[in-house]
């Protein structure tokens, strides 16, 4: 396993936005991590390499890197694994580009010395799509399109070669084309470099059409996880279902929610028991007992629902 992130508990001030998240990410292998806004993916996402701000921060847990914990590395050896092993590209290309520098530049900055010469930059270039740069050396951020730049920042992103990529919302700002453009980019360098990627997304449909496994994030804690295939086959928990009722695609599926209903919970005023409680179609008064913890729905596929066992396919056997 490349990474394993065991019981990851991280807050800001007093309140806690990540509350226990089990996540492993295989060796060439991408993971989708989808939730509404707010729900605490980034910050599962920056905490892989520690980027959290120090007040509070990752309170518990334990990060697995090729076996070693990364909350347990000296600084020196954890600027090597952010320069080296493990890179992330953002949702605004624009505010990650540095606008006083090129775009050869900043390439060349993103390589070790002994590998930034003109033809390796052209090399990164071409492999993300931007051979209409090769050779201009004086072209910056802003004379390309949100496209080019985001191609530019997953340039940047693959040029040491890493292990781990974490892709935050990276198509989120750009037009459905060219959404679909940088997707299949992504796909590409995925198996031609064999990347293990973390790709955060609130869209389930990008995910769907990217991931290998998935786990749905609510209220800072994971509810489902699991291969892609058989969350699209058996969603096993009532937000799954009512994320996917909200796609065309799944259109044909008997409509439990068609949206869901209400908004997600504050941090600082968490439902008892389960917390998507207030929202649930399925509710009963046992879901209040206490939070559920994540169980078999089947091999490799669990969720954080009380009910999973009444329930195929978004329909309750036996109420
Ligand atoms: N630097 C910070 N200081 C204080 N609170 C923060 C900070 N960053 C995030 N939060 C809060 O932590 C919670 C989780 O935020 P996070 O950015 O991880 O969510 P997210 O799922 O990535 O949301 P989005 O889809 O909007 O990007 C939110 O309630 C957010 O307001
Ligand atoms: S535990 Fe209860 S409230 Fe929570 S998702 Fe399952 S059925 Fe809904
Ligand atoms: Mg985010």
């Amino acid at each position: 396993m490349l990474l394993q992130i065991k019981n990851l508990k991280v807050g800001y001030g007093n309140i806690e936005v990540v509350r226990g998240v089990d996540l492993n990410i295989d060796k060439g292998e991408c993971v989708g991590l989808i939730g509404e806004s707010g729900c605490g993916k980034t910050t599962v996402g920056l905490s892989i390499t520690k980027l959290i701000p120090e007040r509070r921060g990752i309170t518990s847990g334990e990060i697995l890197f090729e076996d070693r914990d990364i909350l347990k590395l000296n600084p020196e050896e954890l600027r090597n694994i952010r320069s080296k092993k493990i890179s992330y590209v953002f949702q605004e290309p624009f505010s990650s580009l540095n606008p006083v520098f090129t775009i050869y530049e900043q390439i060349k900055e993103s390589l070790e010395e002994k590998d930034n010469s003109d033809s390796q930059i052209a090399e990164i270039l071409k492999s993300v799509g931007l051979e209409k740069i090769i050779g201009r050396k004086n072209v910056y951020p802003h004379e390309l399109s949100g496209g080019m730049q985001q191609r530019a920042m997953i340039g940047m992103a693959v040029a040491s070669k890493p292990s781990l990529v974490v892709l935050d919302e990276p198509t989120t700002a750009l037009d459905v084309t060219i959404q679909r453009q940088i997707l299949e980019l992504i796909m590409e360098l995925k198996n031609k470099m064999n990347l293990s990627i973390l790709f955060i997304s609130h869209d389930l449909r990008i995910v769907f059409s990217i991931a290998d496994k998935i786990g749905i994030m609510y209220a800072g804690k994971i509810v489902e996880y699991g291969l892609k295939e058989k969350i699209i086959s058996n969603p096993g928990h009532p937000y799954t279902m009512g994320l996917m009722d909200s796609i065309p695609s799944f259109e044909h599926r008997k409509k439990l929610f068609n949206a869901i209903g209400g908004k997600a919970p504050l941090f600082s005023d968490l439902p008892i028991g389960c917390k998507f409680y207030p929202r649930c179609k399925f509710r009963i008064d046992k879901c209040l007992e206490k939070e559920p913890e994540l169980e078999n729905v089947s091999s490799g596929h669990v969720s954080r629902c009380i009910r999973i066992k009444d329930m195929h396919y978004g329909v309750i056997k036996n109420k």
